[in-house]
């Protein structure tokens, strides 16, 4: 069995892409070390720890994700966002590893109107923003070879999301306040960890499957949608109080240290068609996580 080294292997995309993986017959044989051990803040000690262990495949799922953090630690965010990818790209690249990295929704303003082609120019605000972005650019450079899957608006029923959130609180039988004017794709991460997987087949064979590729789920849906989904499957089981409630708000009423994007729909189509597939529609997502989250007691109200 081939050796892949995960990174963010605590995290939504990359437990995912474990359990994905723990499903597949021959897949890989993971060395997932926990941040404590090996972390993107020290980018010498993960390039060394590629070198090393010649991995076939590195796949990063970790990042410095707190995007409101984030804006108080730019410094930390560089190294962890931009600075570690490219010197793990550089020491992939000098193993003769394949790479894919995961990038974000983020790096667009959401101000240009309609879905963003993986090619559309970026305008990241802020500093995760900022430093995904640079992120990408460094990875693509030190390992040109590599993949970039953006993707966006992830959910599992490991905390902390926004749908694991929501869940908590509407079960607690309050009244969510939730903006409606930000637009995007929900996206389950056991969905996501899919199409990773997919897109891993596809880059064995065919070496065009590289650069930027977005994945999400179907459709889209302001962050008022997917509370309101949220309660709707609740309320068919059996779990929202008679008091629980989701109000929308604008995003002027509820500020933020970092800026978000307003309309930020990333277009898939490329990676579906390669893939010759469309994942569901994200309230299919939405409700499984929602299942998930109760069936498992993993929320605790
Ligand atoms: N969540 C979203 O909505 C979303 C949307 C678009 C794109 N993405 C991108 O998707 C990827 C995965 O996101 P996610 O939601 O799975 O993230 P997550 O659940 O927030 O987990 C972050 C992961 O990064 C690891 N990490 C953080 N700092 C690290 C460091 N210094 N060294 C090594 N590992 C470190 C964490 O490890 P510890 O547990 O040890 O801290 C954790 O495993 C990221 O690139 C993110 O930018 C996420």
């Amino acid at each position: 069995m081939l050796q892949c080294l995960l990174l963010g292997g605590t995290g939504q995309v990359g437990r995912a892409l474990q359990a994905c993986w723990r499903t597949t017959p021959g897949s890989w044989d993971v060395d997932a070390p926990p941040s404590a051990q090996l972390s993107l803040q020290d980018p010498e000690a993960v390039a060394a720890h590629v070198r090393r262990t010649r991995p076939a495949l590195v796949v990063n799922g970790a990042a410095y994700t707190r995007v409101d953090d984030a804006e108080s630690h730019p410094d930390v965010a560089r190294v962890v966002n931009a600075e570690a990818p490219g010197m793990l790209a550089r020491a992939a690249a000098a193993v003769g590893a394949r790479l894919v990295h995961l990038s974000t929704d983020y790096v667009f303003d959401g101000r240009g109107g309609a879905p963003y082609r993986p090619d559309a120019p970026t305008t990241p605000q802020g500093v995760y923003a900022r430093t995904k972005r640079d992120g990408e650019r460094a990875v693509l450079e030190a390992c040109p070879g590599a993949l970039v899957v953006r993707t966006a608006w992830v959910h599992s029923a490991t905390p902390p999301n926004f749908v694991a959130t929501a869940v908590r609180v509407l079960m607690q039988g309050a009244v969510m306040r939730v903006v409606d004017d930000q637009v995007g794709t929900p996206t389950r991460a056991a969905q996501l960890a899919e199409v990773v997987d997919a897109l891993l087949a596809a880059m064995e064979g065919d070496p065009t499957v590289a650069g930027i590729m977005h994945a999400t789920d179907a459709g889209v849906a302001s962050w008022y949608d997917v509370a309101c989904a949220v309660l709707e499957r609740l309320g068919e089981l059996g779990l929202a109080p008679a008091t629980a409630g989701v109000v929308p708000v604008t995003t002027a009423e509820f500020p933020r240290p970092a800026p978000r994007p307003a309309v930020a729909v990333l277009d898939c189509h490329a990676t579906w068609a390669r893939l010759g597939r469309t994942p569901p529609h994200w309230r299919v997502g939405v409700r499984a996580t929602v299942d998930e989250l109760v069936g498992e007691g993993a929320v605790k109200v």
